[in-house]
């Protein structure tokens, strides 16, 4: 079985290429990917000697490339990562998510109409159903929730799966999409949440909460998110869309002050700043589908899962300690130089 992840120098198809490469040695995984500022080789590290792993820098909207690749690699699985992906960023330019996340899978699923394949499979994201509110705690989103979206990302990544969708309609392309909640864990890159405060609270410095930090995300831990994808390529059914969450829904300050509290730092480094536009209310996963159907369950809750994560950062400082010194500087002076004044 040979396997191109796209965008596995990033967060969770690092993750992913890591889960592959060990438990499938007789696999061939290619990670396909452009190092953009999100990329990062260092993620690779334990595994870029493996047999089994092979590395290509490229742009999955380059379609002369992309279609140069299927004919030399023959694929025979696409599971696709490759995105833009900070809510932030998508604010400021939202173009630069039309051209990844929808012209980026488009490139790739006529790649696959052409060479023919096994199984595309689309990371995509409960962002998609837009939000709930904050006072019906009954409400989550199914596999047949509307989509609503409420950024430039998600727009985005909504256009992205129904053009996924229409592929398998049209041409009966053998796709598969994963909604997954907001994901924790390893390698993440230290412009989202929990990285972010980790970064900021061990080095002292204050910790920018969104308008009044009661905003819900329902986290789950990279590595289950990994193994639900694993297990939809194996066992999804074609043309299905497969929610992922763990019921591990917390505020914003909530998380910020486990984090705090984690590392003995007070709470007086937490300061709330201006809020994000649209700023989403609550996102909210009913996982029951991939529960029942695939037998899906994850290892990890939020409590024991945050602590794990907490202790990697603090193990493996180099490797977010290199990133901060970089481009993320002047990222992070643009985005909030005035909201920290
Ligand atoms: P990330 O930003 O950490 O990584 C994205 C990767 O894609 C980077 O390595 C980047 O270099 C690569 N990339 C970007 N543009 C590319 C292009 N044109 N061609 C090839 N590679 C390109 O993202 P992440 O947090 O790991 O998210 C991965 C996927 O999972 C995304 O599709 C995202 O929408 C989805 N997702 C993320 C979360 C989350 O909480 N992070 C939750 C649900 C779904
Ligand atoms: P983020 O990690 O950007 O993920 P997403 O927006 O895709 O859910 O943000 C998670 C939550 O944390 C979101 O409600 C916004 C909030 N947030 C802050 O309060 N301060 C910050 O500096 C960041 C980056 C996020």
């Amino acid at each position: 079985m040979k396997i191109v992840v796209t965008g596995g120098a990033g967060f969770i198809g690092g993750n992913f290429v890591h889960h592959m490469v060990n438990k499938y040695p007789d696999y061939e995984i290619i990670n396909l990917d452009l190092l953009t500022y999100a990329g990062n080789l260092e993620t690779l590290k334990p595994v870029e000697d493996k047999p089994n792993y092979k590395f290509i820098k490229g742009d999955i909207v380059d379609r002369p490339f992309i279609f140069d690749l299927f004919e030399k690699e023959k694929p025979d699985i696409i599971v696709n990562f490759a995105a833009e992906t900070h809510v932030d960023r998508a604010v400021v330019d939202p173009e630069s998510f039309v051209r990844t996340n929808v012209t980026g899978t488009t490139t790739l699923l006529d790649a696959c109409k052409e060479y023919g394949i096994k199984r595309y499979h689309q990371v995509s994201t409960d962002e998609v159903y837009g939000d709930l509110p904050l006072d019906r705690p009954d409400l989550f989103f199914t596999e047949e929730t509307p989509l609503h979206t409420s950024s430039p990302y998600s727009a985005a990544k909504a256009g992205a799966d129904l053009f996924v969708l229409a592929y398998h309609r049209t041409f009966k392309l053998p796709v598969t999409i994963s909604r997954c909640s907001n994901n924790y864990g390893p390698y993440q890159f230290p412009e989202k949440l929990i990285p972010l405060m980790l970064s900021r609270a061990l080095a002292n410095e204050s910790l920018p909460v969104y308008g009044n930090g009661e905003n819900v995300r329902d986290w789950l831990h990279v590595a289950d998110h990994c193994e639900a994808i694993d297990l939809i390529l194996h066992k999804g059914r074609d043309g299905e869309i497969y929610n992922v969450g763990g019921h591990n829904e917390r505020t914003n300050l909530e998380v910020v002050k486990t984090i705090l509290k984690a590392l003995d730092r007070p709470e007086s480094l937490i300061k709330y700043v201006t809020d994000r536009p649209g700023h989403d209310r609550r996102y909210a996963i009913d996982p029951a589908k991939l529960e029942t159907e695939l037998g899906w369950k994850p290892k990890y809750n939020f409590d024991t899962g945050i602590q794990q994560t907490i202790r990697w950062y603090l193990d493996n400082e180099d490797w977010w300690k290199r990133i901060l010194s970089g481009e993320y500087s002047s990222y992070f002076e643009s985005m909030y130089g005035e909201r920290l004044q």
